[in-house]
């Protein structure tokens, strides 16, 4: 079985690692990585393939960045030739970034072409060329799709990861949920119930993967910081970066929490480029407690998670690790699309008013009770291939 596993932007690599780990033990598949080249920077890309163990890219789209509409077209016109030459029998999708989008699109409308005869019509060869889509290859004349962290909803259709994830979950044949509400999501939306499994969280698998690793690490050191005394901040979501006034009054935010505990900084280069235009990345570099650093790597970011006291974030993905490390969570948004992060885990939605006030809190050492949400045990990729072979077998039946 041919399968395409879609890499383009850092929050999707761990959560392609761990697959491409379990489906490398399996003899029946053949997987390629596609890299559509959303995020490009060496410290946003080539860094997070090394710390999480893979090869660099089997195919590689050089899509960069653009408008919404520039980079999900030019991933779309690169991905169907791609998927015209290379034939899969199965895409696997993960996240909600644009290229996400892009490739559900070019994979559920591309049409293989049909297999002509090599010597006439009733030469059977072509039927057993083993390069050729072997699923559901008598009713569908293209890959199936599978998307990994189906489900999620933030209800906030001016967020574009919403429109993405709404898109995707639509088309996709194969809906891989981390957790219930992702089911209920679902099926409230007309989904058909045999088409989603819940899974559970695969980014627990790349952190328990590279665990010891990460806690070897002790990266605070390195900043001159003690454990469990500061605060790690992420911050790029372009509600909170790309506006001017929001961005101004975020920033006078976090240099009054710095007071309080010192936060450590790494700069998306989407915030970066906004706090130059804006007149702000001086200030906030020069704030007492405030430490600004260029994009960190899996492995190191994940070791300043965990020893940090808490974490500012607008990041999905992050609110996750930190309900599965126990660790207080304060996003700057006005919703999430992963609420059993707040229902059961660590995070809290946060505005610019009321940060302070938690970061006071959690400082003063009152405790945020949480549990583990089920299936985030590291164990997401194993259930993911059995679902996969399951889909072989009905094919075949
Ligand atoms: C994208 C995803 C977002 C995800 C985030 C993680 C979409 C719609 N958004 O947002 O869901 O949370 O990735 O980072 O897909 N840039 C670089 N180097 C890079 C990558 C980006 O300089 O390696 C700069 C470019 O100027 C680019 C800008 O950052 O135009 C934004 O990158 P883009 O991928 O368009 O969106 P993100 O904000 O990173």
């Amino acid at each position: 079985m041919k399968i395409h596993l879609i890499a383009a932007a850092r929050p999707n690599f761990m959560k392609i690692a761990p697959l491409y780990h379990a489906l490398q033990k399996e003899k029946w598949a053949h997987t390629l990585i596609v890299h559509t080249g959303q995020h490009y920077d060496l410290n946003m890309s080539d860094v997070f393939f090394q710390d999480l163990r893979m090869p660099e890219p089997d195919i590689h789209l050089g899509i960069g960045g653009g408008t919404h509409a520039e980079q999900t077209g030019k991933v779309m016109i690169a991905y169907e030739k791609v998927l015209l030459e290379n034939q899969p029998d199965l895409v696997i999708v993960v996240g909600d970034v644009n290229s996400t989008l892009a490739c559900t699109l070019a994979a559920s409308k591309i049409s293989y072409p049909s297999i002509p005869p090599r010597n006439g019509p009733d030469d059977q060869s072509a039927a057993h060329n083993t390069d050729r889509p072997v699923i559901k290859r008598k009713t569908l004349n293209r890959p199936l799709v599978a998307h990994l962290e189906a489900g999620l909803r933030s209800f906030d259709r001016t967020m574009p990861e919403e429109i993405n994830r709404i898109v995707t979950d639509s088309l996709a044949d194969l809906l891989w949920t981390p957790s219930p509400d992702g089911d209920e999501n679902l099926l409230r939306e007309g989904v058909d119930k045999r088409k989603i499994v819940r899974v559970g969280n695969i980014m627990i698998d790349s952190l328990e993967m590279l665990r010891d690793h990460i806690e070897n690490l002790h990266v605070h050191k390195d900043f001159s910081l003690d454990k469990n005394t500061y605060g790690l901040i992420t911050l790029h979501r372009p509600s909170n970066v790309d506006n001017q006034k929001k961005l101004t009054d975020l920033c006078e935010t976090l240099i009054r929490a710095a007071k309080i505990a010192p936060l450590v900084f790494p700069v998306h280069p989407r915030t970066k480029n906004n706090l130059s235009k804006f007149g702000l990345l001086k200030m906030l570099a020069g704030a007492d407690g405030m430490i600004l650093t260029e994009p960190i790597n899996y492995i190191r970011f994940m070791s300043l998670v965990f020893d940090c006291r808490f974490v500012i974030t607008d990041s999905g993905g992050i609110q996750e690790e930190t309900t599965y490390l126990g660790i207080p969570c304060l996003t700057l948004r006005p919703n999430t699309e992963r609420p059993v992060t707040v229902t059961q885990g660590t995070n809290k939605l946060c505005t610019g008013t009321n940060l302070i006030e938690y970061v006071g809190s959690i400082c003063r050492g009152d405790q945020v009770k949480y549990s583990i949400p089920e299936l985030w045990d590291g164990h997401t990729a194993d259930r993911i291939v059995i679902s996969i072979k399951k889909l072989i077998n009905e094919a075949m039946d």
